[in-house]
């Protein structure tokens, strides 16, 4: 009876651990649209970010730095060029680049570029929130998993 229920238990342990490892991969390579039972297990150890996912984490990086240099008065990153490659790098999801996409890229990349010519802490801390704001915009119809850790980016 006793092992019954240990049996019972750690199949339970195993599949909760699994189906979590599962939702934190979706999460990750924004997913979340193919069904559990289409993902092979090799395909999920073979997971590799897309040149897209890279370039995003390069974006979260550089506006990390960018809030820590506004908020603590020091000179301003600048903006690396390839950040242009939003308009070209492979995504995930070969059919990821809707016309919602499409419209917030570029919206995006003059924002993010605009943050700079100013002085003014105020300004500069609001264009930086603009900018981050425009991220969730676009993330909000193309990719969801992301949005709780671009928040954090905001300057209160
Ligand atoms: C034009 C729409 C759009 C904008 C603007 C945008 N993103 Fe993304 N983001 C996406 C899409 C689509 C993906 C999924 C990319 C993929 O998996 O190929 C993504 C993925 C991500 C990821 C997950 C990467 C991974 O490892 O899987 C992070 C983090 C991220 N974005 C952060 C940001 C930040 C920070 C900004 C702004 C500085 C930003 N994004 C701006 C659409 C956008």
């Amino acid at each position: 009876m006793l092992l019954k229920q240990m049996a019972y238990y750690c199949n339970n342990k195993y599949l909760i651990l699994g189906l979590t490892f599962l939702a934190f991969l979706f999460n990750l390579s924004c997913k979340e649209k193919e069904s559990e039972q289409n993902v092979k297990e090799d395909e999920l150890v073979m997971y590799q970010p897309s040149e897209m996912a890279n370039l995003m984490n390069a974006f979260y990086v550089y506006n990390e730095a960018l809030k820590e240099a506004i908020n603590t008065g020091s000179e301003l990153p600048e903006m690396p060029e390839y950040f242009d490659k939003i308009h070209t790098a492979k995504m995930t999801d070969k059919d990821g680049r809707t016309p919602i996409f499409q419209s917030f890229a570029p919206l995006y990349l003059d924002a993010q570029k605009a943050i700079k010519d100013t002085l003014d802490r105020e300004i500069l801390k609001q264009r930086y929130n603009a900018t981050i704001n425009l991220c969730i915009s676009c993330h909000q119809t193309e990719c969801v998993g992301p949005i709780p850790r671009i928040k954090k980016l905001i300057i209160n």
